[in-house]
């Protein structure tokens, strides 16, 4: 596969996303040797930019103490080209580039080749770019992959709207959507660990387990990023895509074989047992200034409406019908300008049937993901020494420790990787996005149709004020101390 020249073009390369993830994976990837050896990479954006400008920009984001040397010789594969994104001359230009980049790999015309069009741009100009690549760019004697990131729409109608118009240009195998909590090393493992391990798999189920929860926070506000996120609110901005995905995989059956399309067709179906959530099954929070007004409340932000109610935390209990989960309460818990950054997946046991023991509390496993990657089970010991006491202790993986040389890769790095090598497994297929939209859509609407005020929580505290009660008493979680 190394040999297969490959031509990278990345669309929006002057952009946050290109700086900030995409030209770093490039370059996580390079270090070790795991791009083609014949490579080019085509940055493409308005700005009008020398190339020492570009080269500047793309690095701007590669730690401080890489060598020199690394940076000039990745830069050797990169150039720069700037143009409009809906001006068929600029994509005819960029057509030439990448043609003359080609022939400099010595590809002939016939051989296999592989581009990948990678689109770190605004959804706004998805459609116009991947419309001119379509008739301006695309060769069809070559292998095309299209990269594109969410929101992919806003909702259901306008997703559908998007995979018509990105369907009608593109194949679905031509096309990965990336969800970057699929390139998650603790995500990723969820797989190995379900299928590749008999205790786990054999009480996953709801005989065994009480409820799941999945939990992301993040211990800072919308800062820079208020005008966006407002379009959009904490709901479709990690709730309906990573949230979701991760409980997909979570909750799915094993999968006939690992092939992308297996197990995405099992991700599907767990989707399509989700039946769309309702609003009183979740609890919309939206940070204020902290209590000595050190950190500014979410409508502080001068890009943000003074009299904005989108939400910036929410959670939701939903289930999944089907034989292996049928009454088991699931919460999807995401927030902005909490106390802490944390993303974990917490599944707790059922209460010990015919315990010896009175009054005992349950097991738990937690899955870590970031961001300190770990799992750990919630056991019940002896407590240590002369006593007989029971103690809650952990059977701890903390992959620091257990693989101190082991670098985890950013997600970027993997996904990337994986559109090289064509593989779609840790992407969002179009029936999965439409199947994610059918369950958040109708809340969504009724949110914005309603008017619906979300609760006030001080910035950096653990949310609204009862959130973990409202958990606790919607889904029958018991705190787990003894
Ligand atoms: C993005 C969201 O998709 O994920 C951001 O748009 C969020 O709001 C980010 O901060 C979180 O990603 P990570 O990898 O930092 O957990």
């Amino acid at each position: 596969k190394e040999n297969v020249p490959t031509t990278i073009v990345v669309f929006g390369a002057s952009g946050d996303l290109a700086k900030k993830k995409t030209f770093p994976a490039l370059f996580h990837l390079f270090q070790r040797g795991l791009l083609p050896k014949r490579l080019r990479i085509i940055g493409y954006a308005r700005t009008h930019m020398s190339p020492e400008e570009f080269h500047k920009r793309a690095t701007s984001h590669f730690n401080a103490d890489i060598s020199q040397d690394q940076i000039k010789s990745f830069l050797q594969h990169c150039c720069y080209v700037s143009g409009k994104y809906d001006i068929s001359d600029d994509f005819k230009k960029l057509r030439k580039e990448i043609e003359s980049q080609e022939q400099a790999l010595e590809c002939s015309q016939s051989s296999n080749r592989i581009r990948v069009y990678y689109m770190a741009l605004p959804p706004s100009v998805f459609v116009d770019v991947a419309t001119q690549i379509k008739h301006n760019v695309y060769d069809s004697d070559c292998i095309n992959r299209v990269v594109i990131e969410k929101p992919f729409g806003h909702d259901l109608e306008s997703s559908r709207k998007l995979s018509n118009d990105i369907g009608a240009l593109f194949t679905e195998s031509e096309i990965f959507r990336i969800d970057h909590y699929l390139g998650k090393e603790m995500v990723k493992n969820i797989v190995t660990l379900r299928f590749a391990n008999v205790f786990y798999e054999a009480v996953w189920n709801r005989h065994y387990i009480a409820n799941v929860q999945i939990t992301f926070k993040e211990p800072f506000g919308t800062e820079g990023r208020g005008g966006y996120f407002d379009e959009f609110g904490i709901i479709r901005d990690v709730m309906q895509n990573h949230l979701l995905q991760v409980l997909s995989i979570v909750a799915m059956n094993q999968p006939n074989s690992l092939s992308a399309e297996d197990v995405r067709d099992r991700k599907t179906e767990v989707l399509r047992r989700i039946l769309p959530i309702q609003l009183e099954d979740t609890l919309l929070g939206q940070y204020v200034a902290n209590a000595d007004g050190t950190k500014p409340g979410y409508k502080d932000d001068d890009t943000v409406p003074k009299d904005s109610i989108t939400p910036t935390f929410a959670q939701c209990v939903l289930h999944v019908d089907n034989d292996r989960w049928r009454g088991v309460p699931w919460v999807i818990k995401a927030g902005k300008a909490l106390n802490e950054a944390k993303m974990l997946i917490r599944i707790q046991y059922k209460d010990m049937p015919n315990s010896l023991f009175p009054n005992l509390a349950r097991n738990e496993l937690v899955i870590q993901v970031s961001p300190k990657e770990s799992m750990y089970i919630k056991t019940i010991v002896k407590e240590p020494g002369l006593s007989t006491n029971l103690a809650m202790s952990e059977l701890d993986l903390t992959y620091k420790t257990r693989y101190h040389d082991v670098k985890i890769p950013d997600a970027y790095a993997t996904l990337i990787l994986d559109v090289l090598n064509g593989d779609h497994s840790n992407f969002v297929r179009s029936d999965e996005l439409d199947e994610a939209w059918r369950i958040f859509t109708p809340l969504l609407h009724q949110i914005e149709q309603e008017h619906i005020v979300p609760t006030p929580y001080a910035y950096g505290s653990r949310g609204p004020e009862g959130a973990y009660q409202w958990t606790e008493d919607r889904v029958g979680y018991k705190r787990t101390g003894l």
